[in-house]
C-alpha cells in the first residue's frame, strides 16, 4: 500500500479537534515547561547542563546521539546496558518505525499484540512483512494468550511487536508471561521489539518488571521523552539493545532517514532524566488524583460503563454499556467538545467495540470528566437497553 493511501486512524480527530474543550484522551503526562525544567535542574545543582544549553552549536547532533545523552539514558536501565547499547531518534515513533525497517526484510512475518498503537505496526507492512496480530481481551485482563502467540508462529517470523505498559488499556505484563515469550522468542530465534514508553508511570512501582533489554540480548526497548515526563517537545526518544549488531543497523537506519535532531532537546533530555524523580512525582500526584475521581464516577456510573483499573501509564480502556457502539458515544460526546479515542482509532475487532480510551494524566481532567458527566446525564434516558 502506498504510504498516501494508508489512513492515519486518529488524524481526522486530532486535527478536526486541534483546539477542543476538553481532551479526556491525552495519553502523555502534564506538559513540563522549559521555565519549570531549568528550575528542577537547578534544584538538582546541574548547573553546567544550564551552561551546555546556552551555548550549543545548532550544527547537526553526533550520529546516533551524542555520547552525553546516551549515557544519561543508559543510568534508566541496569548494568547490561550502556551508552553504546542505545540509538537516539526524533521522537519514538521515528524510532519505532526506522527500527523496524532497518531490521525487517521482504516476506518477514511479525506477530503484534493489539489493540496497538497503530505505527508500532505500520513499519513492518512498508518492510514488505506481514502481520499476524493477536487481540488483548479484557476476559483474560488483558494479559497476552501465550498459546496464540506460540500457534501464530512461523518458520518466517522474525519479530515480535508489544507494548507494555499498554495503550490504551493500562494494563502490566504479568512477569511470568514476559519471560515466557522472552523463552518463545529465543527458542524461534525472533527479535522482540517492546514499546515501554510509558515505563516509570507504574501506580505500584513495585510491579515495574524488567526491560526487555535488560532480559534478552535480542529485545529492543522504546523509550521516549514524551510519555513519562510531558516532554515531548524535546523531541527525543531511542531504542535500547544489547546485541551490538542490532544497534548497528538501527543506527545505520538512522543516519539514513533521521539524521537531523536537535541538541537543544538533547540537552533537554537530560536535565529531565536528571531531573526524573521530581517530575515524575509531580506527574504520579496528578495521575493518582484523577483515578480516584474516575473510581468514584465509575461506581456510581457502573450501571453504564465497565472500568478495569489501570496499573501504569495515562490512559485506560472503558466498556460503555449502552445501546450505542462506542465509535457513535465518541461522536456524540465530540459535538460538546469532549474527545476520547473510540475503537476505530485501534482497530479494535467486533469484541472490543463497545470500548473507548480516556486519558488521566493532565491537570485538566478533573474539568473534562465533569462535563462527560453532564453528558451522560442529559443522555442515558435516550440509550434505551443496555448491553448485557
Ligand atoms: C504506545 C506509544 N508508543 C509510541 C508513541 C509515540 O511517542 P512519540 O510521541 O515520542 O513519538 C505513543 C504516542 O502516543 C504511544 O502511545
Amino acid at each position: 500500500m502506498h504510504l498516501l493511501e494508508n489512513p492515519i486512524r486518529s488524524e481526522d480527530l486530532l486535527v478536526k479537534t486541534f483546539n477542543i474543550k476538553h481532551r479526556f484522551y491525552a495519553s502523555s503526562a502534564e506538559p513540563l515547561s522549559h521555565k519549570e525544567l531549568i528550575e528542577a535542574t537547578k534544584r538538582n545543582g546541574d548547573h553546567h547542563l544550564i551552561e551546555l544549553f546556552n551555548d550549543h552549536s545548532l550544527g547537526y547532533a553526533e550520529n546516533g546521539g551524542s555520547l552525553d545523552l546516551r549515557e544519561e539514558i543508559a543510568t534508566l536501565y541496569d548494568e547490561s546496558i550502556s551508552a553504546e547499547n542505545i540509538v537516539v531518534f526524533p521522537g519514538a515513533q521515528t524510532a519505532m518505525t526506522i527500527t523496524t525497517l532497518a531490521l525487517l526484510h521482504q516476506g518477514d512475518h511479525a506477530i503484534i499484540i493489539t489493540p496497538s498503537y497503530q505505527s508500532l505496526e505500520e513499519g513492518v507492512k512498508y518492510a514488505g512483512g506481514s502481520v499476524t496480530r493477536i487481540a488483548l481481551s479484557p476476559a483474560n485482563a488483558w494479559q497476552v494468550d501465550l498459546e496464540a502467540v506460540e500457534a501464530a508462529i512461523k518458520d518466517n517470523t522474525k519479530y515480535l511487536v508489544f507494548n507494555d505498559p499498554h495503550n490504551p488499556t493500562g494494563a502490566l505484563m504479568s512477569e511470568d508471561i514476559k519471560r515466557k515469550l522472552v523463552a518463545l522468542a529465543e527458542q524461534h530465534d525472533i527479535l522482540i521489539f517492546s514499546d515501554e514508553v510509558y515505563r516509570l508511570l507504574e501506580l505500584n512501582p513495585a510491579d515495574r518488571s524488567a526491560s526487555i533489554a535488560e532480559m534478552t540480548k535480542k529485545g529492543i526497548a522504546l523509550g521516549t521523552m514524551a510519555k513519562p515526563w510531558g516532554a515531548g517537545g524535546a523531541s527525543i526518544g531511542w531504542v535500547v539493545c544489547q546485541d551490538k549488531n542490532i544497534i548497528e543497523k538501527i543506527r545505520n537506519g538512522q543516519h539514513l532517514f533521521a539524521v537531523c535532531f536537535s541538541r537543544a532537546g538533547e540537552i533537554q533530555a537530560m536535565m529531565v532524566i536528571r531531573a526524573s524523580d521530581q517530575i515524575i512525582a509531580k506527574n504520579m500526584k496528578i495521575i493518582k488524583e484523577n483515578l480516584a475521581l474516575l473510581d468514584d464516577f465509575f461506581k456510581e456510573y457502573g450501571d453504564l460503563f465497565e472500568w478495569i483499573a489501570p496499573q501504569a501509564g495515562g490512559t485506560g480502556f472503558v466498556k460503555f454499556k449502552g445501546s450505542l457502539c462506542a465509535d457513535e458515544l465518541a461522536e456524540e460526546l465530540l459535538e460538546q467538545g469532549i474527545l476520547v479515542f473510540p475503537p476505530y482509532v485501534f482497530d479494535c475487532g467486533d469484541d472490543l467495540k463497545q470500548y473507548f480510551r480516556i486519558g488521566f494524566s493532565r491537570k485538566t481532567m478533573p474539568a473534562a470528566l465533569l462535563a462527560f458527566k453532564e453528558f451522560i446525564d442529559q443522555r442515558r434516558a435516550q440509550w434505551g437497553a443496555f448491553v448485557p
